[in-house]
């Protein structure tokens, strides 16, 4: 009998970082040991078709995700299984004993799938649905850190239809935030994707409206010259915290284009702060992991004031970029986890997660004994 693990790695997905997604997919791929796991490969593509394939993730980064068949994750008897339609045909795949999702941004990062997961009595890899939608709305997130006493820049929340409607009064309040450059961000995107900073009234005005098309929640903050600070968490209840690194960004924000297009922008691991600095972020980094409900992995990034040396909670990210030579990996590896290590490790939280919650009780019997 086969005491490996049946692992579904998904990738691809429903999401302007679909491209990132294959990227980290392929690192996870190369990095899971044939010895311990039998992977199977389910890619989604970008209008949201679930498909497999025994190489599926070569079939998608060359492109050709439409041959495929398709793919479902149904529960049999509390037990979940991959299948396949062949020929009009459900096709048992296998049995599954997790699903490791390597998707960024929307419905792989923000706590759609992992309901799915939920109903059909899978175990999976990261973050749960609350921690993982939560985490995903830059603006909720902020207002659930603050409470657990983590320092965010001032910010307001606007919504598209006051945009849409009443651009001047939206403006008028955004000012009272704070003085100019102000950040304006889509909540729910990922990767800079519609976000600008504005140096005043004309700027923030197109900003808003930009912004607008790519949500229904508009965030804007007050701009800052940053350090970018960020941290990875590892862990479910025993949490491993590594050291801060720190990104430089080439532009004038860390952009999309310097994220994923003119290499790697320069980092420095370990940020070199004061001491007491990073214990206090990476304290922080804990507790809002905590605060959220975080499950096996997430990056916390901060912004620390060049100019003041203040620093503040910026966002949270529950499926980081996640290659061999992410900001995420490589801040474990410095603390001596390698990324196969890594890859264990998440597999092993992700089981234990639902052994625990498989002690939650779900009947509840009234008490006839008074
Ligand atoms: N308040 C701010 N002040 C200065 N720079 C900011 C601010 N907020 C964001 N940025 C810059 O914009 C980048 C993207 O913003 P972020 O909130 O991290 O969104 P994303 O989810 O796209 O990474 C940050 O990495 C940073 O360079
Ligand atoms: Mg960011």
């Amino acid at each position: 009998m086969s005491t490996k693990l049946n692992v579904i790695l998904i990738f691809g997905g429903k999401s302007g970082e679909h491209a990132v997604s294959l990227m980290s997919a392929t690192s996870v791929l190369n990095a899971l040991d044939p010895e311990k796991y039998n992977v199977f490969q389910v890619g989604i593509t970008r209008e949201g078709r679930w498909t497999y394939a025994e190489n599926a993730l070569e079939i998608f980064t060359n492109g050709q995700a439409e041959s495929l068949n398709e793919a479902f994750i149904l529960a049999r008897n509390e037990t979940p299984y991959l299948y396949e339609l062949v020929d009009g045909q459900l096709h048992e795949v296998t049995p599954i004993d997790i699903v490791f999702p390597i998707l960024h941004g929307t419905f792989g990062e923000d706590g759609t799938i992992q309901g799915l997961f939920e109903i059909q009595n899978c175990a999976y890899v990261g973050a749960g649905v609350l921690a993982s939608s939560v985490a995903m709305d830059k603006a909720l997130c902020k207002d659930v850190v603050s409470k657990a006493g983590i320092p965010v820049l001032p910010y307001a929340i606007f919504s598209r239809q006051q945009i849409e409607k009443d651009l001047p009064a939206v403006i008028e309040s955004a000012e009272e935030i704070s003085a100019y450059p102000v950040f304006v961000k889509p909540a729910n995107l990922g990767s800079s994707v519609g976000i600008s900073k504005a140096k005043n009234r004309a700027q923030l005005q197109d900003a808003l409206i930009l912004a607008a098309r790519y949500d229904r929640r508009i965030l804007v903050e007050r701009g800052i010259q940053p350090r970018e600070i960020e941290i990875s968490v590892l862990g479910n209840e025993e949490i491993m915290v590594s050291q801060p690194g720190e990104i430089v960004p080439g532009d004038e924000f860390y952009t999309y284009k310097d994220k994923y297009h003119s290499g790697d922008p320069e980092t420095a691991i370990p940020a070199p702060l004061p001491d007491q600095v990073t214990e206090q972020l990476r304290t922080w980094a804990v507790q809002t992991f905590r605060a959220i409900d975080g499950a096996g992995l997430a990056r916390v990034d901060f912004l620390i004031d060049k100019n003041s040396g203040e620093a503040w909670f910026n966002e949270i990210n529950t499926m980081p970029g996640f290659t061999q030579i992410s900001m995420y990996s490589k801040l474990l590896a410095y603390s001596g986890l390698s990324y196969k290590q890594l890859i264990d490790r998440l597999i092993e939280l992700g089981l234990e997660r639902k052994a625990d919650q498989g002690r939650t009780l779900r009947k509840f019997e009234v008490d006839n004994e008074e």
